[in-house]
């Protein structure tokens, strides 16, 4: 599904991406993991095609087609949904209005009409259901005055209705409790199957209790260094990063 070669990416000419080869195949969880600063939220970004990061060099190739030089539109539209790390406050559109302008976009971006109102509500309906949102919750304004766990649980419902082939979450390390925590995990293993896949970066090995990873990633100083099963999460828990660099040296 995603195919990543030799990516070299950075900002305002300082490059942070030292050339990264990942893979994803539908139906896998793959974690990323790794200091601060290492380079995973601007992975994340120039994946999700974010036009501050500069693409310098490499291959993203996604469903088998490069999209390294599309839109974060086109992208979306193709399937890859990035949750943000910090997400932006949109006073008077509501949670609900957003996911249908959202919806809509994507369905003319391949050529269909305005999901049918009826439909609309009958899906939104059944995925805060699933997803145990409060009805109240989804006409309120997005993100403002939102708790940490009130964002989880609306980025979890985007990702719910969006329904993309590849997800990709940026957990914060900062505010997340264990029911917040709970709501990622729930959602995402409620959402995985064997056409999408998932790209959860995250400092927690806890959540990584929950979204069982197919493959563990170790991020540092802009490129891989280390990829396992998640048993590499238990081991960067309890030995932290500075073993992986001895061996590196
Ligand atoms: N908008 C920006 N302008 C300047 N530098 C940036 C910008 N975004 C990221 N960087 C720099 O790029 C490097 C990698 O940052 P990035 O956010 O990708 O790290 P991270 O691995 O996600 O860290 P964390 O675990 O703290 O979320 C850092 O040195 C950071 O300061
Ligand atoms: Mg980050």
């Amino acid at each position: 599904m995603l195919k990543i070669k030799n990516l070299h990416a950075g900002i305002e000419g300082k490059d942070i991406l030292k050339g990264i080869d990942l893979e994803v195949n539908a139906g896998e969880v793959h974690a990323i993991m790794g200091p601060n600063g290492s380079g995973k939220s601007t992975l994340a970004s120039v994946i999700a095609g974010k036009e501050e990061f500069e693409f310098s060099k490499g291959e993203i190739e996604f469903e088998g087609e490069e999209i390294s030089e599309l839109d974060p539109e086109e992208r979306a539209h193709k399937g890859v949904f990035l949750s943000f790390q910090y997400p932006i406050e949109i006073p008077g559109v509501t949670v609900t209005n957003f996911i249908k302008t959202a919806i809509n976009e994507t369905r003319k971006a391949k050529g269909l009409d305005d999901m049918p109102a009826s439909e609309m509500l009958k899906k939104i309906k059944e995925k805060a259901d699933m997803l145990e949102i409060d009805r109240k919750f989804l006409s309120r304004s997005l993100n403002q005055g939102f708790s940490g766990g009130e964002k989880k649980r609306n980025e979890i419902f985007q990702l719910a209705m969006m329904e993309p082939k590849l997800a990709i979450l940026d957990e914060t390390d900062s505010g997340l409790d264990i029911d917040a925590l709970k709501v990622v995990a729930n959602g995402v293993n409620k959402l995985k199957s064997k056409d999408n896949a998932v790209i959860v970066i995250t400092h927690y090995q806890r959540l990584l209790d929950y979204i069982i990873p197919d493959y563990v990633h170790v991020l540092m100083g802009g490129k891989i260094v280390k990829s396992g099963g998640k048993e590499l999460a238990h081991e960067l828990e309890e030995r932290g990063y500075d073993w992986i660099k001895e061996e590196l040296v």
